[in-house]
């Protein structure tokens, strides 16, 4: 699951200072001081009391990390050009079985997944009003192999900037140019790449497309359809590579999680374990991009909600959803447990402990939990439907009694993007798993109120008759060995 993104740093902070004169920048110095020293003479014990605790819990956690020799990180390697033309050629096949002419994509996830350029990565301030295009095609080689062949519709005055974007592409790329008093669809339509005998060339484009572009294509005698068949499985089956590194990141994730788990002390804020978290997934070189936190009944809200200012208590569950990125991958994993030093010998006869919190039945919900994640995995077969691997995880909840409180899908699948298709959920009758497609399970249990337990873990699916395989580490044992 996937909460609040942090903002993007960079480029957001050089242009707002840019823009502060020097009388503003000595104000907010000075305003900036008054506050430091009022904080520190007001209350000096306090928080200075809360940072040295935070630092030692910090220091502690990114030690034990770094103390499993992060092993998991050689799973990962960033994808070569090999990688890329494997991914084009995959999609050259099958536009081919889809009975399409061309795939047309703008930069963004898409672009990035067949040519390594992101939106920003292209337009830095906002998305351009001018296309550019990448345009790939099926070619078909002599002895019969389908091949890409790929090229670019790029306003004149930009060609030599896209060619500088050094795309992985074995040889120059090849340009279809416009100046800006042309208009640019027919330009494309007019191009050399087209079959003369082809009447409408069939284009298939993603949602990631703006609406205008599809729309002027179709004024220029193209037919523009949207994405599907075995062109949108492409994405969705990932490649040995990809494999590789899903599994390094999330396992990393995972591992971040346990280590930071065995330091974590009572009375810092849901805030405060998320900035140490991040601080540790940084340590191994991975980058967070989001990290829910939250104590007791914060975590009854899946995505957050709360401020993130309540401090772990004593019978507090903590449930904790976090993502982060490696090689432009996404980790995207959740464990709910119990800090070491809770022990059962502290929960009396009614099942509660100190913090008046049913101990009983959180640890009976953590349990039938654990039970549909492990259902789930039996039912992610090759050819099972999206759907029925969600209705073998909800039916083992719905059994326990906790079926309304069951209140998202099981999952969806990840990689470039933290959510990607297709989703798992019990109306998803018509998508049917094939062995490379990776998948969240992540079912969980929310009282309102009380608290919420959630386990989210990493699974590929296999050949016919194989069990999907766990890439996170393994799943969770006990509310004590997450
Ligand atoms: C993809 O882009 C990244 C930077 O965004 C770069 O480090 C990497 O080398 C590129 N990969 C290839 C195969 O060109
Ligand atoms: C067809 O030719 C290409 C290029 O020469 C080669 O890479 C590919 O392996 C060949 N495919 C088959 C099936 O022989
Ligand atoms: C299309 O291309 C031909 C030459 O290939 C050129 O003469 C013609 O002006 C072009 N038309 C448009 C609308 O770009
Ligand atoms: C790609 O298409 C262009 C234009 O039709 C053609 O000149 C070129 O030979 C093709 N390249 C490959 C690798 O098919
Ligand atoms: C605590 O939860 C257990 C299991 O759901 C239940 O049987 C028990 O009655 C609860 N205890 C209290 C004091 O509510
Ligand atoms: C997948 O299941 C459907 C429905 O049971 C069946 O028609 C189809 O042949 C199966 N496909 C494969 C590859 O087993
Ligand atoms: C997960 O994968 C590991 C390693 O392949 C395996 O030992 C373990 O049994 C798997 N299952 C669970 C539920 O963790």
């Amino acid at each position: 699951m996937k909460g609040s993104y942090l903002p993007q740093p960079a480029v957001a902070s050089t242009t707002r200072s840019k823009k502060l004169g020097f009388l503003q920048l000595l104000g907010c110095f000075s305003i900036g001081a008054l506050f430091f020293f009022w904080d520190h003479l007001a209350s000096p014990s306090y928080s200075s009391l809360v940072s040295s605790k935070k630092n030692k819990f910090q220091k502690c956690a990114i030690d034990t990390y770094l103390a499993t020799g992060l092993e998991f990180l050689k799973t990962a390697e960033r994808p070569p050009l090999e990688e890329y033309i494997l991914r084009r050629n995959n999609l050259a096949k099958a536009l081919v079985a889809d009975e399409v002419d061309a795939f047309v994509v703008e930069p963004g996830y898409t672009f990035s997944y067949y040519a390594n350029v992101t939106q920003p990565q292209w337009e830095v301030w906002e998305p351009e009003e001018r296309p550019f295009l990448m345009v790939i095609q099926p070619h078909e080689l002599p002895n019969g192999s389908i091949v890409a062949n790929t090229s670019f519709l790029v306003p004149h005055f930009e060609e030599l900037r896209a060619q500088l974007l050094n795309m992985p592409f074995p040889s120059p790329i090849s340009t279809i140019i416009y100046e800006e008093h042309w208009n640019y669809y027919t330009t494309l339509r007019n191009a050399s790449i087209w079959p003369s005998n082809t009447p409408s060339p069939i284009l298939m484009i993603d949602e990631e497309m703006r609406d205008f572009i599809p729309r002027g294509l179709a004024t220029a005698d193209f037919t523009v359809v949207g994405l599907k068949g075995e062109t949108e499985a492409v994405r969705q089956v990932k490649t040995p590579l990809e494999i590789g590194i899903l599994r390094a990141v999330n396992t990393g994730t995972v591992e971040a999680i346990r280590a930071m788990r065995k330091c974590i002390p009572y009375g810092l804020t849901e805030n405060d374990v998320a900035e140490v978290l991040d601080n540790t997934l940084r340590a191994a070189g991975m980058e967070p991009f989001f990290d829910i936190v939250e104590f007791g009944e914060s975590a009854a809200l899946p995505h957050g909600g709360y401020d993130g200012t309540k401090k772990l208590e004593e019978g507090d569950f903590v449930l904790i959803d976090v993502g982060a990125h490696l090689f432009g991958y996404s980790s995207d994993v959740c464990r709910t447990f119990y800090p070491p030093q809770f022990s059962l010998e502290e929960v009396d006869g009614d099942g509660k402990g100190k913090g008046k919190r049913n101990i009983t039945q959180q640890l009976e919900v953590w349990d039938v939990v654990l039970a549909a994640q492990s259902a789930s995995v039996k039912a992610m077969q090759t050819n099972a439907t999206a759907a029925s691997v969600d209705i073998a995880a909800r039916d083992i909840i719905t059994q326990a009694g906790y079926g309304a409180q069951f209140t998202h899908r099981l999952g969806h699948s990840l990689g470039i993007k933290a959510h990607e298709s297709p989703y798992l959920n019990k109306g998803n009758t018509g998508v049917r798993l094939r062995p490379g497609m990776v998948f969240t399970s992540e079912p969980g249990v929310y009282v309102l109120g009380e608290f919420g337990v959630r386990h989210e873990d990493i699974l590929v699916v296999g050949e016919e008759g194989e069990e999907a395989e766990n890439i996170s580490g393994g799943f969770a044992k006990s509310a004590w060995e997450p």
